[in-house]
């Protein structure tokens, strides 16, 4: 997929982003290119005029997670009382086209079933929080999944900032074409790379970041059905419905069901 810089830096502001950290570009620039994958499917939000745009943007923080901004879709539609995985796909995480098109390379190269659901669901947490979400994403996941993927989901925020040529994964190009050279990661980021390379599933996460960079092509449109058999076979479905179910993170499953809930 290709980043107009102009159009990168015009939808930031110039002066918003030479005021970040070089990792809050980065997350910047990937939550750019997921919007502008997920517009090629669904138009983008509408405000009433400039005015609610500009005022939509003066208070919503950008870790804010995008169910909770509101545009195009509202109200949302309700869930079914037993919402499954599939349900949140469907009703709240859709159209993500980023996760589907990572995870559909993962299954077109032939790579473990376990890689597969973890590209499913990588990135699907910022509907509810964008900041260090590799970390919300893996809190989300880790009561109904085997460790290895919510593990691989934690880390996978920090490698792909390091390259890894033995997989063929490059230090994003991109990444120098947009911020320059100088580019370092933050402390917290580079330990956690540290540690994860040095861990014996650091390939769990690692495969993450490689199918990662095939889940931005324009114009590809994938469906959830052909992982339907996956989610079956490695994700741990409640009987009660994901956030009836009191596990550690059905809190987080009620809050993007109902994030119009006052508290
Ligand atoms: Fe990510
Ligand atoms: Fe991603």
């Amino acid at each position: 997929m290709d980043v107009d810089r102009r159009e990168f830096f015009a939808s930031v502001g110039v002066g918003a982003l030479a005021a970040m950290s070089h990792e809050d570009r980065a997350e910047e620039l990937e939550h750019f290119m997921i919007h502008r994958l997920d517009d090629s499917i669904r138009p983008p939000r509408k405000y009433a005029d400039e005015e609610v745009k500009e005022m939509q943007e003066a208070v919503t923080r950008r870790g804010v997670g995008r169910l909770f901004v509101k545009g195009d879709g509202d109200p949302l539609e309700p869930m079914p009382k037993n919402a499954t995985l599939e349900d949140f796909f469907r009703l709240r995480f859709a159209p993500a086209n980023h996760v589907l098109q990572s995870a559909a390379h993962a299954l077109q190269t032939g790579q473990p079933e376990r890689t597969i659901l973890a590209c499913l669901l990588h990135d699907t947490v910022q509907a509810l929080i964008r900041v260090d979400h590799g970390y919300w994403g893996a809190a989300l996941f880790e009561p109904y999944v085997d460790e290895r993927i919510s593990w691989g989901i934690r880390y996978h925020q920090a490698l792909r900032f390091y390259p890894d040529e033995s997989v063929g994964y490059e230090y994003p190009e991109l990444y120098n074409r947009m911020f320059g050279e100088d580019y370092v990661p933050e402390p917290y980021i580079k330990e956690a790379y540290e540690y994860a390379r040095n861990h014996s599933w650091y390939m769990e996460s690692r495969l993450i970041t490689v199918n990662d960079t095939y889940g931005f092509q324009k114009g590809v449109e994938v469906s959830i059905d052909p992982f339907i058999d996956f989610i079956g076979r490695h994700f741990k479905q409640p009987k009660e419905g994901l956030g009836n179910d009191n596990s550690a993170s059905a809190h987080m499953w009620r809050s993007i069901a109902n994030p119009d809930r006052p508290l």
